[in-house]
């Protein structure tokens, strides 16, 4: 079976071709990043989003056949983001899928975008078996799973308020960082000194596996406010308070989601799972408690089109068919 994954839920328009002949194989993937369109605004203008995937769908659709060798009619199906995202940008990939699935009398597959997240690390070389704990950390969500299988989903905990990817953002522009703030913070921290900035750790010891991160963001405007000027180095020192505060909560809540769910494997998706210092501390810890992580690839962490297909793929596999492949099942509901 080969199913073309879209994805444009956001700021990036992406395309793949998942094979799941001889245990699954990505043939292609493309991705066009808007981040230079919507940079000059400092954040992402939906209006301008939506255009540009329009423009984008048809290039990348032919850039995938054409290094895969594929051709259109030898699509089996066609998997696309059906949110959440930004409505107008959803609307182009979901138009796109629909109209190549009935014109190529295929079946359309619409999939939750955290769910092609939480599939993601499948698409690596060394990939996780089920069962395994999630963390799931994107720009808009923040959650701790237990995976069981394809569609079992159970939400172990989440934030009660900001995601650790909004936090990011705004702190980084709290800072001055340009968009996206995300991994702009996360390079000023590197230069940031441990333990110049204490901030809190906010339900590090809750008892729960909730988090929440906007008085994180409200302690750095504090600090901010208290210093009459900052120079370059005070702001990397609060940029690596902040990261060192997120991911200490980060990582000790996922290894007690594991510790308790009696399982041995994590699996971490999302944008801030490109973090390095989050990868560096998870593995550091994870390794003395005997688990196994598990991330994406670097490129599959940020959005992108192979992890739809391969959600996609896999809904079919496990369903069967059209009806039930698209329907939301656990945790996630668009
Ligand atoms: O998963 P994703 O691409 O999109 C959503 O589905 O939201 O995640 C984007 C989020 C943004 O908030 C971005 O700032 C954050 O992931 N992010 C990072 C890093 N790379 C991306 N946060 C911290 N460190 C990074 N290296
Ligand atoms: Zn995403």
């Amino acid at each position: 079976m080969l199913v073309l994954g879209i994805e444009s839920s956001c700021d990036e328009t992406g395309m793949a071709l998942y094979s799941t002949s001889a245990g699954g194989s990505l043939l292609a993937h493309a991705l066009h990043s808007q981040v230079a369109m919507h940079q000059d605004y400092g954040g992402v203008v939906p209006e301008l989003a939506s255009r540009d995937h329009i423009r984008r769908v048809v290039p990348l659709l032919r850039k995938v056949l054409a290094d895969s060798g594929r051709s259109l009619p030898e699509i089996d199906a066609v998997a696309y983001t059906q949110g959440p995202g930004l409505a107008g940008a959803l609307l182009v990939g979901a138009a796109f899928a629909e109209a190549l699935a009935t014109a190529l009398e295929r079946p359309s597959v619409p999939v939750h975008h955290l769910e092609g997240h939480l599939l993601s690390p499948l698409l690596s070389r060394t990939p996780p078996r089920f069962p395994f704990v999630a963390l799931l950390v994107s720009g808009g969500h923040s959650q701790l799973m237990r995976v069981t299988g394809v569609g079992e989903y159970e939400l172990l905990g989440e934030t009660l308020d900001d995601a650790a990817g909004e936090a990011f953002d705004k702190t980084a522009k709290l800072l001055g960082l340009g968009y996206p703030g995300g991994p702009a913070l996360a390079e000023l921290a590197e230069r940031g000194r441990p333990e110049v900035v204490k901030l809190p750790r906010p339900m590090l010891k809750s008892g729960d596996l909730d988090f929440s991160f906007s008085g994180l963001k409200t302690a750095v405007l504090t600090k901010v406010r208290e210093l009459p000027t900052i120079d370059e180095q005070q702001r990397a020192d609060i940029a690596r308070g902040f990261q060192d505060a997120i991911v200490e909560v980060l990582v000790s809540k996922a290894l007690r989601a594991v510790a308790t769910s009696g399982l041995k494997q994590l699996v971490v998706a999302g944008g801030v799972g490109a973090n390095r210092e989050l990868r560096r501390q998870l593995d550091a810890r994870a390794g003395k408690a005997r688990i196994a992580v598990f991330y994406p690839e670097l490129e599959f962490c940020t959005d992108n089109g192979a992890m739809i297909a391969l959600a996609g793929a896999l809904r079919l596999q496990t369903a069967g068919d059209r009806g039930t492949a698209g329907k939301a099942t656990g945790a996630f509901q668009v």
